[in-house]
């Protein structure tokens, strides 16, 4: 059903239609928030054995766990170090882009896995942890993920004007979906759910390898309807990087508890969210701003929240946190994911947020599969609107904004000397793929050389620019 709401700044709310509404019994969305679920009763079929049954037992496997903490930290640093490197953080978002310009490129639908031996894994591979607390946590893991087609369109109707580029990227909007419903397409195909959509039964073949026992398949969640106006789009994109801190933080802890092709296939789901919560940071930035420490606050909000609701329904949920030790690495591993991730945010220039984030969807859709459907003339409108807004930084802190805006106009009024620095003291930035490499830091001590501080600022967003467009394996 559309509703058109002038008093909401004309945004158009749409909500499910009372015979398609999402049935009881069917799942969140991949990388859901509780937000996004209605609050369901505990299903008995679903319930899981306890990490460990109270007693001797558990307060022993606490304390050896307790004991190899160290080494634990040190892994989940090493594993956060990695994955959270600029060069990779940097990757991700150039998939992204690269989805936009050219959506058949198979680089860009979903990323690529490593490759493991499923046979291979067995309870030999987990370490410094219980056999039944990670299968515990991968049970927990696998009920948010469970994928249903109808979750998708939260983000691509509930995002289409608020950023439309993301919202391609996550989803599909109200009449690509029906376009897809039309040609008996049951799954949307863009690299969000592509991606998405692996993790569950990942983490269902995981727990038998590790348990011997099947996990249940049914699914216990009932999402909400959506209804998105500005507001809630905004709280949607929150929402999904609280989501997506939380699941890559918590499978980078289940990965530092497990060696060999176990690892590697935690890994790759972990990698798949450090993917979503690197371009929702992003969109993020670009849509409000820099703002470090609100936005840490909203996701620690958000996360809070969701975690009372877990517990509360959630199968297995009163066990989640007993484990004092799981806790404190499960908070250490989301500490080091945010550092890293705020540190990356710190360096991405405005020049590349907008280039990136207004960059318009291939019109030819994913291969056919499901076009970039044409929108309604009154939606024309309302997208203009919402394109002004955010080339206007409209929705920055009034300071930022103002620095921001003038730091533009100094660039625009300064092109031709930026342009000619980069040349003749630069020497075209060529050699400087690398962030972090010894080219990129002999750059940044030219720089350091140069002009006032709007010209070095100047520079720098150009040498990061070029650090993003081209790093590594150029799309
Ligand atoms: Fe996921
Ligand atoms: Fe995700």
């Amino acid at each position: 059903m559309i509703v058109w709401n002038p008093r909401r700044g004309g945004i158009i709310a749409w909500a499910w239609p009372a015979s398609s509404s999402p049935r009881a019994g069917v799942s969140p969305a991949p990388g859901a928030t509780m937000d996004d679920l209605s609050v369901r009763p505990r299903n008995p079929r679903l319930s899981c054995p306890p990490p460990l049954p109270a007693g001797p037992a558990s307060r022993w496997a606490a304390l050896g766990q307790a004991v190899r903490l160290p080494g634990t930290l040190l892994a989940i640093w090493r594993i956060v170090s990695h994955d959270f490197a600029e060069s990779a953080l940097d990757e991700n978002l150039r998939e992204f882009w690269g989805f936009q310009l050219d959506s058949q490129d198979p680089r860009c639908r979903a990323r690529q896995w490593r490759k493991v031996r499923l046979s291979a894994i067995g309870p030999r591979d987990v370490v410094s942890l219980p056999v039944r607390e990670l299968a515990f946590m991968m049970n927990v893991a696998r009920e948010l993920e469970i994928p249903i087609p109808e979750y998708s369109r939260h983000n691509g109707e509930g995002l289409r004007f608020l950023l439309p580029s993301l919202a391609h990227f996550m989803g599909m909007n109200r009449e690509e979906a029906s376009y897809a419903a039309a040609k008996g397409l049951s799954w949307c195909d863009r690299p969000w759910c592509a991606e998405e959509r692996r993790h569950a039964t990942t983490f269902a073949r995981l727990i038998e390898r590790l348990t011997e026992t099947p996990p249940p398949r049914d699914n216990p969640n009932r999402p909400r309807a959506v209804i998105p106006t500005e507001s809630d789009a905004l709280r949607l994109l929150v929402n999904r990087q609280a989501a997506e801190w939380n699941s890559s933080s918590s499978y980078i802890v289940m990965a530092a508890h497990a060696t060999g092709d176990l690892h590697t296939l935690i890994r790759n789901v972990a990698c798949d969210e450090v993917k979503h919560l690197n371009i929702l940071s992003a969109a993020d930035q670009y849509l409000l701003g820099p703002r470090p420490w609100r936005r840490f606050a909203d996701l620690v909000r958000h996360s809070l929240g969701e975690y009372r609701n877990q517990k509360r329904a959630r199968s297995g949920g009163a066990d989640l946190g007993r484990n004092p030790v799981t806790a404190l690495e499960v908070i250490a591993a989301h500490i080091l994911t945010e550092c890293r991730m705020r540190k990356w945010l710190r360096g991405v220039p405005l020049l590349s947020l907008s280039a990136i984030f207004e960059a318009q969807p291939d019109p030819q859709g994913l291969g056919g599969l499901t076009p970039c459907v044409q929108r309604e003339d009154r939606f024309d409108e309302t997208g203009r609107t919402e394109r002004a807004k955010r080339l206007d930084l409209a929705r920055w802190e009034s300071g930022r904004r103002r620095n921001a805006l003038a730091q533009r106009a100094f660039e625009a009024t300064h092109a031709a000397i930026i342009r000619r620095t980069l040349a003749r003291e630069l020497d075209g930035l060529s050699g400087a793929e690398s962030p972090g490499s010894q080219r990129d830091r002999l750059l940044r001590r030219r720089i350091r050389r140069l002009g006032p501080a709007r010209m070095r600022t100047a520079l720098l967003g150009h040498l990061r620019d070029h650090e993003i467009r081209k790093t590594g394996n150029t799309i």
